[in-house]
């Protein structure tokens, strides 16, 4: 702690705030440097860094209105194609066992939980079946926690009460085939 930043009251120190673009900037300039996993990793500590700035939180999470989609593309980077997203459920909001195609996400929780569930595959899916999945672990997400899917990373998240995300995808998944999964009876 510096000697100013010890001196002021709490509510007067002086904290780091992140925009938007300083968020793409950075982002990009990552996954430049580093495609692979450890780039996505960094970028997860990206996010854990701007899921503790409340502005930027209030912001760009903000509640949607009354029947208006709960995901909104914050920003779409026109070279690479990464995504910036906010993720609003005014209620529950339960999904099946997913992976996101082709592309990664990162999930990175800044209100409410999400129990999120890891599901291994057991059967590979072919042109005409689905592949086979079985749950592997549950882990509960609280505000800060940020958590990367890589690529057929398979998925499952349960969320009972209004939450706020903050979703970076590798490329806009509104335009990415989702793999044939199924649950294993
Ligand atoms: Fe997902």
């Amino acid at each position: 702690m510096s000697w100013a930043h010890a001196r002021l009251p709490h509510d007067k120190r002086i904290t780091m705030t992140y925009s938007l673009e300083r968020l793409a900037g950075e982002i990009k300039q990552t996954l430049k440097a580093d495609p692979g996993v450890s780039g996505k990793q960094k970028i997860c500590d990206l996010v854990a860094e701007v899921l503790k700035d409340k502005a930027f939180v209030a912001k760009h999470l903000c509640a949607r209105a009354p029947g208006a989609d709960p995901r909104e593309i914050l920003y779409e980077d026109e070279e690479l194609g990464f995504c910036i997203c906010g993720h609003v459920y005014d209620g529950e909001a339960v999904g099946k066992p997913h992976d996101h195609g082709s592309s990664w996400a990162i999930y990175g929780q800044a209100e409410g939980e999400t129990s999120m569930t890891d599901w291994e595959t057991v059967e590979p899916g072919g042109p005409d079946r689905p592949a086979l999945v079985e749950p592997s672990r549950t882990y509960l997400m609280r505000p800060g926690d940020v958590q990367l899917y890589d690529v057929g990373a398979v998925h499952s998240p349960h969320r009972e009460k209004p939450v706020k995300l903050l979703r970076i995808e590798g490329q806009n998944l509104d335009k990415i085939q989702r793999s044939n999964i199924q649950r294993k009876k």
